[in-house]
């Protein structure tokens, strides 16, 4: 039996990067899968390649209309347990540059989405008997960058939230959880504009001094998306190349 046997799901932003592979891996799992995006023909493209496990549906994070039927197309699976919550936007401006609209506009997709989305399955997976919510946030959810304001806020705002539904959602066996990508090599981190060494050049720093792939993110989101993460709920999943252990000094001592 597969890992994910059962598991119905719906991931958001699978039409490239992190939320394809994400879609990809749970597929190899066991699981069927909704890939919902605004990119339709990416999208569909995947899901195409994914067979009668997979569908795709057009879904922009920010229309509560659209997650109601992305929520009824997963029952073409059976009874939606499992939701991602990966889609995002990026915004590189200083405080001074970014304007109330560049604000709104991050905001709408990376903290809105997120809420409708799981406001959205909410009462599915009460009625099917439980569910694993993932929300792809940051590194930048617990500290931030020069030029990070509005995305910074956002993956900030997804890790809260993320505590509060797995208070709330919790006596209903939905677990919550979010993960905190470090750097990973996708169109988000510029993959059609710099090589993968080139990448990698940013993190000399970091323990594991390498740009991540986005099957490595997804490989955590799809152990909390399992059984067997079954008591994890309201907490953050690294997935960092330990960014967060702190830094390399060339000038001191080292093996
Ligand atoms: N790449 C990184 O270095 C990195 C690091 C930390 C966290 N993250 C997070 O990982 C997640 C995936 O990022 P990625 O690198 O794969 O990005 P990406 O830009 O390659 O893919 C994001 C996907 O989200 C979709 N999307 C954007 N707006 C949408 C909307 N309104 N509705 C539905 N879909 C929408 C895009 O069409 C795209 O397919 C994001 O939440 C991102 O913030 C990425």
């Amino acid at each position: 039996m597969a890992r994910l046997d059962g598991k119905v799901a719906i991931v958001t932003g699978a039409a490239r990067g992190m939320g394809e592979a994400t879609a990809r891996l749970l597929v190899e799992q066991g699981a069927s899968v909704v890939l919902a995006d605004v990119l339709d023909e990416p999208g569909r493209k995947v899901a195409e390649e994914l067979g009668d496990k997979a569908l795709f549906v057009h879904l922009d994070v920010t229309d509560k209309t659209q997650w109601q039927a992305a929520v009824e197309a997963s029952a073409d699976f059976g009874t939606l347990n499992v939701l991602v919550n990966n889609a995002a936007i990026l915004l590189h401006k200083t405080i001074v540059d970014t304007t109330e609209e560049d604000f709104m506009a991050v905001t709408r997709v990376n903290q809105l989405g997120v809420f409708l989305g799981m406001q959205s399955v909410f009462e599915t997976m009460k009625a099917g008997g439980g569910g694993s919510i993932i929300n792809i946030s940051s590194i930048d959810g617990f500290q931030s960058k020069n030029s990070l304001l509005a995305y910074s806020a956002s993956k900030w705002a997804v890790r809260g939230m993320t505590k509060t539904a797995a208070l709330e959602m919790g006596k209903y066996n939905i677990r919550v959880n979010s993960v905190h990508p470090g750097g990973v090599y996708t169109d988000m981190h510029g993959k059609a504009f710099i090589t993968r060494e080139q990448a990698d050049a940013s993190y000399t720093h970091q323990a594991l001094p390498r740009v991540g792939m986005p099957r490595e993110v997804a490989a955590v989101t799809a152990f909390l998306a399992g059984d067997e993460a079954s008591f994890s709920t309201g907490s953050e999943f690294m997935a960092d190349g330990g960014w967060h252990a702190g830094s390399i000094f060339d000038t001191l001592p080292q093996l």
